[in-house]
């Protein structure tokens, strides 16, 4: 098969040749190709996987959630902390007996964990039955590297760090209600601990005109929560020919019609603006909640961090956002034990966590990450001491989190009424705009609406709830 086959459809003019040469492999096969993708990581590769799904959809293939029946096993990976790259290698190890029974079938590796040469280098040593491995740079290649692998007989490796994701990729999106948009690529901030600038390249922001085109397609199919994702929302814009900073995109966004909601991550504190806060305040589709990373209390270790704000400007940005939006709620990223972190530096991020009474935390115990500033400083701090301070960190958050939950009892909150509750074929769940899980009895019918939820009762990451009568604000 060596006929170049031209495009028929625009959709696949991001690759046009090599999506339409895989999808000639597989005629006169009774039944499609199966693929089974895994993705690691971050909100971002969830977005990338939904395409890279899309396009094996345009190559042919059909999904399975069964690797031993696969033709083609995708792992999506992420390279944040080290135990995120153990499970990778742990889970590529155990392909190994699938591929001795089947030789046909196609291993895939992908992502940020790959776009580092020493990983790479790892996988072609030690994982010979590995076919296919590409870096974050590589998206729109795929069905061009695919179609190498599958026909050159030898193992394809593209970790070349040119190409950016090409507008117009196909997605095969995992929900019918949330929906995933990334408005950016890549980071520019270079936060020390950090190896996603690295390994996702510099910041790029789409167009505002391909932004709104997607979201009114979501909202058309409807969708009815869309969340615009970036490394750092609120840096949008730079380097776009018409000028355009996150806050007006929002509004852009918001002002499409249909019946949704919307909300964005990650904002990073430094570029999070008065405006961007009156945009949330001023609307009735933007959620009251920010994703607002902290990372640390202690103004010697955000320095250290590269963070570029301290404490103090930090609880000024949430207590203007309190002031402002009503309701408002904060969930933030913490890493504990960064180098030379104290016990009084950590214990200015507990008492920043009591001061702010986050909703959520998601707290990290520090990885050092190999070609990073922090992995290189001296004061590195111990395992077991880590692991304690982490422990604490999370008793003191879970007993926050019980007090606000506690206090959304007796309110009525708009939710989104998203599927059956877990283990439930009788309580469905949902989320309200400020992000609490709400389980509460209802018919199957609800699924995909919004209704009103009066709290009865609080639990450890989520809160129960009756469906109430009357129609309420945002919360
Ligand atoms: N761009 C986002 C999120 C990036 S990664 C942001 O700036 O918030 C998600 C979280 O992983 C980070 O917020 C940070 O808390 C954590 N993280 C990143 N690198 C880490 C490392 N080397 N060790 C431990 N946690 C890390
Ligand atoms: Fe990493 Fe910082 Fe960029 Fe977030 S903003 S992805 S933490 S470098
Ligand atoms: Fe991981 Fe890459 Fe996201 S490193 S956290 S998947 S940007």
């Amino acid at each position: 098969m060596s006929e170049i086959i031209t495009p028929t459809a625009p959709a696949l003019l991001w690759a046009p040749d090599r999506t339409e040469m895989v999808r000639a492999l597989w005629e006169g096969r009774p039944t499609p190709p199966l693929a089974y993708l895994r993705t690691y990581g971050c909100q971002q590769n969830v977005a990338d996987s939904e395409h890279l799904a899309g396009m094996l959809a345009a190559m042919g293939y059909g999904f399975t959630d069964r690797p031993e029946e696969a033709d083609l096993i995708l792992f999506n990976t992420c390279a944040v902390r080290e135990h995120a790259e153990e499970r990778v290698f742990g889970n590529v190890g155990a392909l190994k007996h699938l591929k001795r029974r089947r030789p046909e079938l196609l291993i895939v590796l992908c992502g940020c964990m790959m776009q580092q040469s020493q990983v790479a280098e790892r996988i072609r040593r030690s994982y010979p039955y590995v076919d296919l491995v590409f870096g974050t740079h590589a998206m729109g290649r795929f069905p061009e590297l695919l179609y190498r692998a599958l026909t050159g007989g030898e193992r394809v490796f593209d970790l070349s760090e040119e190409g950016e994701a090409p507008e117009g990729l196909p997605v095969r999106r995992e929900g019918k209600i949330k929906a995933w948009l990334s408005i950016m690529h890549g980071c520019d901030n270079f936060c020390s601990y950090c190896i996603v600038p690295y390994v996702r390249g510099r910041e790029h922001s789409r167009t505002p005109e391909a932004i709104l085109e997607e979201a009114g397609g979501l909202i058309a199919a409807g969708y009815r929560d869309i969340t615009l994702l970036g490394q750092n929302v609120n840096s949008y814009g730079k380097g776009l020919a018409e000028p355009m900073n996150f806050a007006g995109l929002l509004r852009q966004v918001a002002a499409l019609p249909g019946d949704f909601r919307l909300r964005f991550m990650t904002s990073h504190p430094k570029d999070c603006t008065e405006e961007l806060i009156e945009t949330i305040a001023g609307s009735d589709k933007i959620c009251s909640h920010i994703h607002l990373p902290v990372q640390s209390g202690s103004d010697r270790i955000l320095r250290k961090m590269n963070r570029h704000y301290t404490r103090e400007d930090y609880l000024r940005l949430i207590d203007t956002a309190r002031r402002k939006i009503p309701g408002v709620s904060f969930t933030s990223d913490i890493i504990v034990g960064f180098p030379t972190e104290t016990r009084e530096d950590f214990e200015a991020t507990l008492s920043l966590i009591r001061e702010v009474e986050y909703d959520a935390l998601f707290s990290f115990i520090y990885s050092p990450r190999t070609g990073t500033p922090a992995a290189r400083m001296e004061g590195q701090i111990l395992e077991a001491e880590k692991s304690a301070r982490l422990r604490e960190l999370l008793d003191v958050q879970q007993a926050i989190g019980i007090r606000r939950y506690e206090a959304l009892v007796g309110q009525t909150l708009r939710v989104l009424a998203e599927g059956y509750a877990k283990d439930s074929d009788r309580m469905l769940t949902g989320r309200s705009d400020a992000n609490t899980i709400v389980n509460f009895p209802g018919d199957p019918s609800l699924i995909g609406r919004f209704l009103p939820v009066t709290v009865t009762r609080a639990r450890n990451w989520a809160v129960e709830g009756v469906p109430a009568e009357e129609n309420v604000p945002k919360l």
